[in-house]
């Protein structure tokens, strides 16, 4: 349990040190915390190592030293199965060459739950439906998923993601080609599953969508965790200039549900440089 929230921390990185062989990129002393029914939304200027503290926090890579536990136990020394029956996680590039249909797609997101050669039983095909339905995807079931378009793709990728029936989301850009509607549809699904007990870390771009969705905000740059708090503390103009620089206004939101982050274009024609 967790003094300041009092909901039980479901996953933790902690004090992670990386770095890629020949590359200058460092990421130093990076750590966070989630909670059973947050959403962490992770913000931060390109190439500020989103979705390499993603890859590290999901398995992929081990870091240099750090700690990376699910449920208070070290994933890198849990079976790759047994880890994915805990951890959902969608990389920034996901699924591109993918050759089977929409359906088996998703389906192999139920791998971690099938005995021996892999065969889906009743409830298996049943959770696939459910993730299917949740996502807005049963209509591209029988679909090439190399036919679909960016924001399908990714409706899919979810429903995969789903059929794990993880505890845990790590999620990268899930919502990057997805039309505005989809993308309050994938918010809101999140935000039901967390409040079904699941924690989930999202990372994306759009500040908007990152700051109403989201219980805490993690702002990463240059390989370190700059601000991780509430969206309201961390959303000024102030904080959003240090991380990516200018051309970003700030302003009361205007239901009171926190504040909004608009394209600043510059002074108008005649009102100076
Ligand atoms: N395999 C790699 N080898 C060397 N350097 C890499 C590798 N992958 C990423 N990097 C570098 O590490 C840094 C962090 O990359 P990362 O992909 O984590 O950034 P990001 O915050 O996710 O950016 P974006 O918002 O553009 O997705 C970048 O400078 C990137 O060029
Ligand atoms: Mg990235």
């Amino acid at each position: 349990m967790n003094a300041a929230n009092a909901s039980p921390v479901l996953f933790q990185v902690r004090d992670v040190d990386f770095a890629y062989p020949r590359a200058l990129f460092r990421l130093a002393g990076a750590s966070f915390s989630l909670y059973a029914g947050q959403v962490l939304g992770v913000i931060g200027p390109n190439g500020s190592g989103k979705s390499t503290l993603l890859k590290i926090a999901a398995g992929l890579v081990p870091p240099g030293s750090g700690s990376v536990t699910a449920l208070g136990r070290d994933i890198f020394a849990m079976p790759r199965r047994e880890r994915a029956r805990i951890l959902g996680y969608l990389p920034q590039q996901a699924g591109v060459h993918l050759d089977f249909l929409a359906r088996e797609a998703v389906a192999m997101g139920r791998y971690p739950h099938t005995r021996g050669a892999g065969f889906l039983g009743a409830k298996d095909l049943e959770v696939v439906e459910r993730s299917m339905e949740a996502t807005d995807c049963l209509n591209l079931a029988d679909r090439l998923f190399s036919s679909l378009s960016g924001g399908e793709r990714q409706r899919v990728l979810l429903a995969s993601v789903l059929a794990q029936e993880p505890r845990v989301l790590l999620l990268d850009e899930p919502t990057s080609a997805m039309d505005i509607h989809q993308q309050v549809r994938f918010f809101r699904l999140v935000r039901k599953l967390c409040t079904q007990g699941l924690a989930a870390a999202v990372v994306t771009h759009d500040l908007n969508l990152a700051s109403r969705f989201s219980d805490r905000l993690l702002l990463m740059k240059d390989g370190r965790v700059m601000e991780d708090g509430p969206p309201e503390s961390l959303i000024t103009e102030s904080i959003l200039a240090s991380a990516y620089g200018s051309g970003i206004r700030v302003l009361d939101g205007p239901d009171g549900r926190g504040p909004l982050v608009i394209p600043d274009p510059g002074p108008g024609e005649g009102e100076g440089a």
